[in-house]
């Protein structure tokens, strides 16, 4: 049976990487029940606006800066850790992602639960073969992303350290391919579609993965807070059904009529699919069909694509 989720309701949550496609819906929706600080570089004043016009208040720290965290307050009851930064430093990449992790759990050890949002870019390329919690790690991201999986990785080790060595309960959720009426990947590939701009797959096709729509990790996040242990609960995140961006690209084009362009490429990020056992036994079933969360994001961010017969209007 799937563990309740907590009540967050009158609770101080710290967000980190608010202003991110992940967070900002989470902040949306935490700001209007619980006291959420959200915590990030700030550069762009607006990203400051816009997470304050959700209800959260801002502070703004580098997370690879050692002393960035002096004046932040210390007594939240959660940690969502969603802040990720991804250049070409190595060095600068390791410090926030990495050491950032273990800054902010020493920073607030008496938190009831630190929840860190990994990725399944953490795994070893392996076919289509469902990924579970103790496959082979690897740096599966790095064509695109040379810092990624390894400073993810690292972050994940950071964590447990921390949480095994002072008692801080915590999951790591290794997230897939979020999205939802504000974008993520099928998104990406909608405007890739509309340009002519030809989408990368790997040859092994179909190239698989588990779309999670947002109003499920909403859902499944205060179960995810539940099912923090100081021993650590590591466990993946997506939508319970796998589907393919070959799928996902067809079904774009069915709604919209404009055919993607597919070439082939080794090198593109291959299938990623994951085991979904210990996710169900924790949180239970996602409920968004990747249909129906598909069909809202064109509706929602380019309804004028949508041919005349698929579209409500
Ligand atoms: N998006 C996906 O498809 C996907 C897939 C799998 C896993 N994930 C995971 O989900 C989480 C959120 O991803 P996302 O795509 O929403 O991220 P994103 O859009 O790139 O946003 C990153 C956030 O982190 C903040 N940030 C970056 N560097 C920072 C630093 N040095 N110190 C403090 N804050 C910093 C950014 O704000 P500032 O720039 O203002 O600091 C921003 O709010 C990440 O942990 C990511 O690994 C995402």
């Amino acid at each position: 049976m799937a563990l309740d989720p907590v009540d967050l309701a009158g609770s101080k949550i710290l967000i980190t990487g608010p202003s991110g496609q992940v967070a900002a819906p989470v902040v949306a929706e935490l700001a209007r029940v619980a006291a959420v600080t959200g915590l990030a570089r700030f550069s762009k004043q607006e990203d400051r606006d816009r997470i304050e016009g959700l209800g959260a208040s801002c502070v703004s720290v580098d997370l690879a800066d050692p002393g960035g965290l002096r004046d932040v307050p210390n007594d939240f009851d959660y940690i969502l850790n969603f802040a990720v930064v991804k250049t070409d430093s190595f060095d600068y990449d390791l410090a926030a992602n990495g050491e950032g992790v273990g800054r902010l759990m020493l920073h607030c050890k008496n938190l009831k639960a630190f929840l860190h949002f990994s990725s399944t870019a953490v795994y070893e390329y392996a076919g289509h073969e469902p990924r579970r919690e103790d496959s082979p790690l690897g740096d599966n991201h790095r064509v695109m992303f040379p810092t990624y999986s390894i400073s993810k990785i690292a972050a994940e080790t950071v964590c447990r350290f921390v949480a095994r060595q002072y008692g801080v309960p915590t999951t790591i959720a290794r997230l897939s391919v979020p999205y939802g009426d504000n974008g993520g990947w099928p998104y990406f590939h909608l405007m890739m579609m509309q340009q002519g701009v030809p989408i990368e797959l790997h040859p092994e096709g179909p190239n698989y993965y588990n779309l999670l729509h947002v109003e499920d990790y909403l859902e499944k996040i205060p179960r995810l807070l539940a099912a923090a242990t100081t021993d650590v609960t590591t466990v993946n995140f997506g939508g319970s059904d796998r589907t393919s961006i070959e799928e996902w690209c067809g079904y774009l084009q069915e709604l919209t009529g404009i055919e993607p362009v597919f070439t082939e490429n080794p090198q593109a990020f291959g299938s990623l699919c994951i085991d979904t056992t210990r996710m169900h036994e924790l949180i239970g079933e996602t409920a968004i069909d990747w249909t129906t969360g598909v069909r809202r994001l064109v509706e929602s961010l380019a309804p004028e694509l949508l041919k005349p017969e698929t579209s409500n209007a």
